[in-house]
């Protein structure tokens, strides 16, 4: 047992309790985060008089040598430590002796711990986005690829009309601009300072925060010390952002699942992310999608967990707020992996466009198209839908679509209708017309992929 504060103490702690309120098990991932926020403190130390210049010098040197040794692996971070703070403290001062008990000065495990963790998830959110990017790149990509792609568009699971594949994956790049600016929008929330908060109520050191705020690349310092420590908002609106970006995947996965399946067989995901059975030689799983789809829940179940741990939070720090790191770990790491996986697995699918070109020619996908011709010819919309559907139901007794239907039994139900029918419902003319903001015509998608294409560039940089 290494800990920090065993001066008021007569009794030994229980090793089961000691064990119990331990957290380096989990937070030795904090290291880099933990030791870059000591190296700040130090500097500001020093340039506030608190510490020698070669006082900070020291420590400075030793904090590195810890972080360094750690990374190559010629020291294993101790678990006998309480945790990540005092396994750093206690490893420091082995090295350079008692200078490293300086380090400490003006600083609490509260205001370091909630800087370690806003560090963390900073740096997090700026992987996520890194990621995000390379999803939107690979979705634009397939975009361009696939804008005369016809397939049938869905509402209740049933054919309903028809589109491009590249305004289907449109759909999901939307989310995915809008998954990426919540990213941005916490960040810029979350970009301030809690250190030199001390436990709670600041500390009597002339501490200058706008320095340490500024080392560390934050907007400035945090403006109340009680809730500089106690504050996880970030944490929970980082794991909300997550869990609707989770939500976005798993819809996108439901589709693949689908679009795969030997019905439908839009897609075929290539080998290296399909899994075969133990039994059934003829299988071919879309076990990633299905994955992502599944571990959604363990995010959704992060972000309640941790809205549940804070409701009930006096101020200002309790030991609850410990609970926030193994989910926030876990989390965010399943998020990253999902959406690796994700853009590797939609970037190696084969199109089956023959076969959604064909799907989107059945189903009357072009029904909407025949009641907009009669509109065109001055029938009310209301009396064409009926029209259409008598001849859907037509086209239905007799087994064919609506392209396929004679002339005559058209003008026999409306003699409105001529030869230019045809014209008027084939696939192409349903989706290659229909060129409103946001719809699928390759006229309008290529606006929509100008303005993509401006946007990838503008976060890029
Ligand atoms: N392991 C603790 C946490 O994660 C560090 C802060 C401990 N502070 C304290 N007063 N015991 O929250």
């Amino acid at each position: 047992m290494a800990q920090l504060w065993g001066g008021r103490f007569t009794k030994e702690t229980d090793q089961f309790v000691y064990d119990f309120n331990a957290s380096i098990s989990f937070d030795k991932r904090l290291l880099p985060q933990d030791i870059r926020g000591s190296i700040a403190h130090v500097t500001m130390l020093a340039s506030a008089g608190i510490l020698t210049d070669a006082e900070k010098d020291e420590i400075i040197k030793g904090l590195n040598g810890i972080l360094a040794d750690v990374q190559i692996g010629s020291l294993a971070i101790d678990e006998t430590c309480e945790d990540v703070h005092s396994f750093v403290e206690s490893n420091l001062i082995d090295r350079i002796g008692d200078v490293g008990k300086k380090l400490h000065t003006g600083r609490s495990r509260n205001d370091q711990v909630a800087l370690d963790m806003r560090l963390y998830v900073r740096d997090e959110l700026h992987r996520l986005q890194e990621i995000l990017l390379t999803y939107m790149k690979t979705l634009h990509g397939l975009m361009k690829e696939h804008l005369h792609t016809y397939m049938p568009g869905f509402t209740h699971l049933q054919k309903a009309q028809p589109l491009t594949f590249a305004h289907h994956l449109g759909a999901y790049m939307e989310m995915a601009k809008r998954d990426y600016g919540r990213l941005t929008d916490i960040l810029k929330r979350m970009n301030v300072c809690p250190l030199g908060a001390g436990a709670l109520a600041g500390t009597t050191y002339p501490l200058d925060r706008e320095l340490t705020a500024s080392l560390m690349e934050f907007d400035g310092p945090t403006l109340n010390s009680m809730d500089s420590v106690s504050d996880r908002d970030y944490v929970i609106e980082a794991l909300s952002a997550a869990s609707t970006l989770m939500m976005h995947l798993s819809r996108f996965s439901e589709e693949i699942i689908i679009w795969n399946s030997d019905e439908y067989k839009f897609i075929e995901l290539d080998d290296a992310f399909s899994t075969g059975s133990s039994i059934m030689p003829q299988k071919k799983n879309p076990d990633i999608a299905e994955l992502v789809r599944g571990k959604t829940g363990r995010v959704y179940a992060a972000l309640t967990s941790i809205l549940v741990t804070m409701k009930g939070i006096p101020l200002a720090y309790n030991k609850d707020m410990q609970e926030d790191k193994e989910l926030t770990f876990d989390a965010l790491d399943t998020v990253s992996s999902c959406l690796t996986l994700f853009t590797e697995m939609i970037a190696t699918m084969r199109v089956n466009k023959d076969r959604m070109k064909q799907s989107a020619t059945g189903g009357f996908t072009n029904a909407t198209d025949a009641a907009d011709y009669l509109v065109n010819h001055g029938v009310p919309f209301r009396d064409a839908h009926g029209i259409i559907g008598r001849l859907v139901l037509t086209c239905i007794e007799r087994g064919i679509s609506l392209d396929e239907l004679p002339l005559s039994d058209y003008k026999e139900i409306s003699p409105v209708f001529e030869e230019d029918i045809y014209e008027a419902i084939s696939l192409s003319t349903c989706v290659e017309k229909r060129n409103t903001i946001g719809a699928p015509g390759p006229a309008a998608m290529q606006k929509v992929l100008d303005a993509n294409e401006a946007y990838l560039t503008s976060i890029a940089n």
